[in-house]
């Protein structure tokens, strides 16, 4: 762009949605996110199938993504991609995709991190307000951090099994929801009374661990459907509203800890997860009773997306930090704690 103004294209292919974004600046243009089905009928994500599917679809979502956007391919300042965590299949495919645009149209390349760009999926429609807290909840991760000035994170605890996500996507399958299991549970939560009462890991610090609960869930499914083989089906909406209860209040705990000892009022929630209802609603609870100024990104910032991609690749191209040529896809990458980039 001509005026000063930079126009990103942004590329997020982690698991199993295949999303373009284009950002001038961190005004979000577009923003076109296909969802792989095929993984429904699994139970679970494919990877082999995810990053086919990636393939298959990628030409068609960066063409959506450039119409609605209304920007050709010489208006382009940067190519943005996650380059981890996630699947390296399909990252593979988002990376090498990006590689070959930068490449061709002699633009840089940045190489984001997932997880770093659901905690700036915050800032897509807000200014920063640093120190921030952020609590992100997908299906792969649970992590407490703080944000602070000039992109320091500070990780306060993180899952250290399973993630809320996955507690969600495994606790719906021992119910027979269909994958993902989150918005099902959410769903059928809404008709219910939380009256099952599960146990809750009791983990140091800010560490979290809902493999427990899962097992308590599957016992107790046990016990109750050999007596009965219609207790699921006859008490589905509080068997949900008991399971989206126990992970809503373990989160919302650790958040309300950390909130105190840092004594920091700037609270977001980033990830899939916070799509979640009930999460929204007891955060917007704890916000009144405690003055907390909350940002929760809407839904389509929530679930993965492109333009969290996007928005935090404006701010590395702000700094001048691109991938090299060489720049590889990681399937396991840390997020870069108390350092200035
Ligand atoms: O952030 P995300 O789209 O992908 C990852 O990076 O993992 O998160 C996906 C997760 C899935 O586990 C899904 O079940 C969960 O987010 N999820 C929800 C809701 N919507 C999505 N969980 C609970 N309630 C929801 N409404
Ligand atoms: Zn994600």
């Amino acid at each position: 762009m001509k005026n000063g103004d930079k126009i990103i294209l942004a590329i997020e292919t982690s698991c199993d949605d295949t999303s373009v974004a284009v950002l001038r600046n961190t005004c979000v243009l577009s923003n076109i996110t296909y969802a792989q089905i095929i993984h429904k009928q699994f139970g679970g994500v494919v990877p082999e199938s995810a990053s086919r599917k990636h393939l298959e679809a990628i030409i068609t979502v960066c063409r959506e993504a450039l119409a609605v956007a209304n920007v050709r391919f010489n208006d382009i300042d940067a190519i943005a991609v996650t380059q981890g965590p996630g699947l390296m299949g399909s990252l593979m495919v988002g990376v090498a995709f990006a590689k070959g645009l930068s490449f061709s149209l002699e633009v840089p390349l940045i190489g984001v991190n997932h997880l770093e760009a659901h905690m700036w999926s915050l800032f897509i429609d807000n200014l920063p307000r640093f120190p921030q807290m952020c609590l992100t909840v997908s299906g792969g991760h649970t992590l407490l951090c703080i944000l602070k000035a000039d992109g320091i994170i500070q990780l306060l605890g993180q899952t250290q099994d399973d993630a809320a996500g996955e507690a969600f996507d495994k606790i719906g399958k021992l119910l027979g929801l269909p994958y993902p299991a989150g918005p099902e549970i959410d769903k059928l939560a809404r008709k219910g009374t939380p009256r099952y009462a599960f146990p809750k890991a009791k983990m140091p610090g800010y560490q979290f661990s809902f493999s427990g609960l899962k097992t308590s869930v599957l016992y107790f499914l046990r016990e109750n459907t050999a007596k009965d083989s219609n207790f699921i089906s006859d008490n589905i909406h509080d068997l949900c509203a008991s399971v989206q209860q126990n992970i809503v209040e373990t989160l919302c705990e650790k958040l309300v800890k950390a909130s105190e000892e840092f004594n920091i009022k700037e609270i977001g929630i980033a990830g899939g997860v916070s799509a979640n209802s009930g999460l929204r609603l007891h955060i917007e609870r704890l916000a009144a009773e405690r003055n907390w100024n909350v940002i929760i990104p809407k839904i389509s910032y929530c679930t993965d997306n492109a333009a969290m991609i996007g928005r935090l690749a404006f701010e590395r191209l702000l700094n001048g930090s691109f991938a090299p040529d060489d720049m590889m896809p990681m399937a396991r990458m840390p997020i870069i704690q108390n350092q200035q980039r």
